[in-house]
């Protein structure tokens, strides 16, 4: 009797919060994932770091053009420098790794002048964040590209050619447990069938 009040219960909740749709693992990832940026003084194993790319590059991009470039960073020192380039990403100098995330303009959907690259990365970072999340791990995007002060001295640090371009860094951890996803469901911003 006790389980069956607790299903109900349980299943009344769902319909409540998810509109009657049950979540799956999936969707509990996409929702738990939050901007994380206060990390344990503990590495990332480097097979973690190598799934975590895999599932950045499994994201679409426009005419399938494939235009990033993933830096994969573990050492302190470099992380130091990049903490030390990036105002707003002060955090990585504690992180246990990063991934810088670059376009090439040359790669991308439309030539040089084309923004599709912006996207494509853009989507390959949002798998990153979910991939960590499913992980149990920690990690936050901070900007650089479009910001030419920040993406000449990164494009130093790394000894990046020109024709490729740093969009984000993302500063990976342990989380220390700080930080707690936000609710952002607004139905006044949703459009059906028209505005
Ligand atoms: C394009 C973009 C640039 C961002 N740049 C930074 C940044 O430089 N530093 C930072 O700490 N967070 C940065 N963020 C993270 C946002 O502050 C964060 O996503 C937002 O506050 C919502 O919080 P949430 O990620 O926990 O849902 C950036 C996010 C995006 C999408």
């Amino acid at each position: 009797m006790k389980r069956m009040v607790a299903l109900c219960v349980t299943l009344m909740m769902t319909t409540l919060l998810f509109g009657g749709e049950p979540m799956n693992d999936t969707i509990k990832t996409i929702m738990n994932r939050k901007s994380v940026r206060a990390y344990k003084d503990e590495p990332v194993a480097k097979e973690k770091l190598e799934l975590i790319v895999k599932a950045g590059m499994a994201a679409p991009t426009a005419v399938d053009k494939r235009p990033w470039e993933f830096i994969v960073i573990t050492d302190k020192a470099l992380l130091k420098k990049l903490s030390d380039v990036l105002p707003y990403a002060k955090m990585a100098e504690k992180a246990g790794a990063a991934i810088l995330v670059a376009g090439d303009l040359d790669k991308q959907n439309g030539g040089r002048d084309s923004v599709y690259w912006i996207m494509d990365c853009s989507a390959a970072i949002e798998n990153i964040l979910l991939a960590v999340e499913s992980l149990g791990l920690g990690a936050v995007w901070t900007a650089i590209h479009p910001n030419a002060d920040r993406i000449e001295p990164v494009r130093a640090l790394i000894k990046m050619p020109s024709h490729v371009v740093p969009l984000a860094l993302i500063p990976i951890g342990v989380p220390t447990g700080a930080e707690k996803p936000k609710d952002k469901w607004n139905p006044k911003q949703v459009h059906w069938n028209g505005w």
